[in-house]
């Protein structure tokens, strides 16, 4: 049974970050094509054993990682414990298949959370729910398996119920052998490999026993497609605590079958790989990456924003660029991000509007023509603010706007140019 009440709780501070790091992080960054390398190209298992051995992963550090998503204004971050090709970034009991056991012989995720707990992030855990290594895990009946469809990679024999005793079992360590975890980000249901398959009811119930606080995502039955049963009238109790849109921003955020605003976080990459991909020099420019935190707030959303260290443990110079002039933006409106949420106004033409409580946060990404239109209504106890400098904004109209004296304008003075290029915000105040 899905308790509401419990979940609002656990979730306020998350609503309030609304600004996480991803980290995908493994063998893949040596062959350095992405995560989903073995898969794609139905790598043998000996062949992706190579990597193993020469993980030396000798520039990592977890807390260069961690201040720079600090001073990206991040709250939190979410670190892949292990990725679908079942090479475990911790100290697993359970396995050999671990970064202890390569020449970089240290527990990742143990260093990861010490880092980021001292610059003061929340902490996750993503744990893949497929294990391409694990010999119980299905192979040539699967649609995701590098081995799937060959015939000498038959199913018979796999005993599909070790394969949930291992993967409960690194839950477990998970749970109880590195602190307070805030989020558990299980990924992924496909086809019949969801929901009870995974005795997903046992694993919330095993997360909540050991670390009640923490959050989980929709992915125990749902993935980047299908938002889960969070948003039915009877949700399950592995329903998880937020929906997890992948490489999308929901047109209107989203909402459950009685219309209610339902949590949610895009997961998004800053090229187009969540592993690293030495190839993809695609990055989105952080002017865009700003706006789109903003247009996810505006509709009630968490962003969490990916970086894929490389093979040596550097995250890419391109994802540090970004994310420090995504931190430049942060430093000076950070305000209108964090708590907010959607506004009850309408989305204006020249931008977007958050909200927090009766303080609306406008923000500008193209200048108007004269005045900036606000809202309908009147402005009689509005009080408007550049938020970058707290320096007053003229909240009044004249003969141009006239003719609207249904709506409230702003003027924004003489120059055509805004003072911030990527989002001028203005707050406005009911006082
Ligand atoms: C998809 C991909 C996986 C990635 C995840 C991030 O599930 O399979 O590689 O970690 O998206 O959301």
């Amino acid at each position: 049974m899905f308790d509401r009440q419990a979940h609002q709780q656990r979730i306020a501070w998350y609503r309030e970050a609304r600004f996480g790091m991803f980290i995908h992080w493994g063998l893949y960054a040596i062959p350095a094509r992405g995560e989903w390398v073995r898969s794609e190209e139905r790598m043998p298992e000996e062949e992706y054993d190579r990597f193993f051995h020469e993980f030396t992963a000798q520039d990592f550090d977890p807390r260069a990682w961690a201040r720079l998503a600090r001073q990206a204004g991040m709250k939190y971050a979410v670190l892949t414990a292990k990725h679908h090709d079942g090479f475990c970034l911790f100290d697993s009991q359970y396995t050999d298949f671990k970064s202890t056991n390569t020449p970089f012989g240290r527990d990742a995720v143990r260093e990861f959370l010490d880092a980021f707990r001292a610059e003061g992030l929340r902490v996750g855990l993503y744990y893949s729910l497929l294990d391409w290594k694990h010999p119980d895990y299905p192979h040539q009946t699967d649609t995701h398996h590098p081995l799937r469809g060959q015939t000498d990679a038959s199913d018979d024999g796999r005993d599909f119920g070790r394969y949930l005793d291992y993967m409960h079992g690194q839950i477990r360590e998970l749970c109880e052998n590195y602190g307070k975890i805030d989020i558990f980000w299980f990924d992924f249901s496909y086809d019949r490999m969801s929901g009870d398959t995974w005795h997903a009811a046992e694993i919330e119930r095993m997360v909540h026993a050991l670390q009640p606080q923490a959050i989980l995502d929709n992915r125990l039955e749902a993935s980047g497609s299908g938002f889960g049963s969070l948003v039915t009238e009877n949700p399950t109790s592995y329903c998880g605590d937020f929906v997890s849109p992948e490489q999308i921003i929901p047109p209107e955020g989203i909402q459950d079958c009685a219309g209610r605003d339902v949590m949610w976080e895009a997961c998004v990459t800053m090229n187009n790989h969540w592993g690293y991909c030495a190839a993809d020099r695609y990055f989105k420019p952080a002017s865009m990456l700003v706006r789109k935190l903003v247009e996810c707030v505006s509709k009630n959303g968490n962003l969490l924003l990916n970086v894929g260290p490389d093979a040596r443990g550097r995250i890419p110079e391109e994802s540090e660029r970004i994310l420090q002039r995504i931190g430049a933006w942060m430093d000076k409106n950070g305000e209108s991000i964090y708590g907010c949420g959607r506004a009850d106004v309408p989305k204006p033409d020249y931008g977007r509007v958050t909200q927090r409580g009766s303080t609306r946060y406008y923000h500008i990404f193209d200048a108007p023509i004269g005045f900036v239109p606000l809202m309908k209504g009147s402005a009689r106890h509005l009080r408007a603010r550049w938020l970058q400098s707290g320096a007053e904004v003229n909240v009044k109209s004249n003969w141009m706007t006239e003719n609207y004296p249904e709506y409230v304008f702003a003027s924004l003075g003489e120059n055509p140019v805004l003072p911030d290029d990527i989002d001028t915000v203005i707050r406005v105040e009911t006082v």
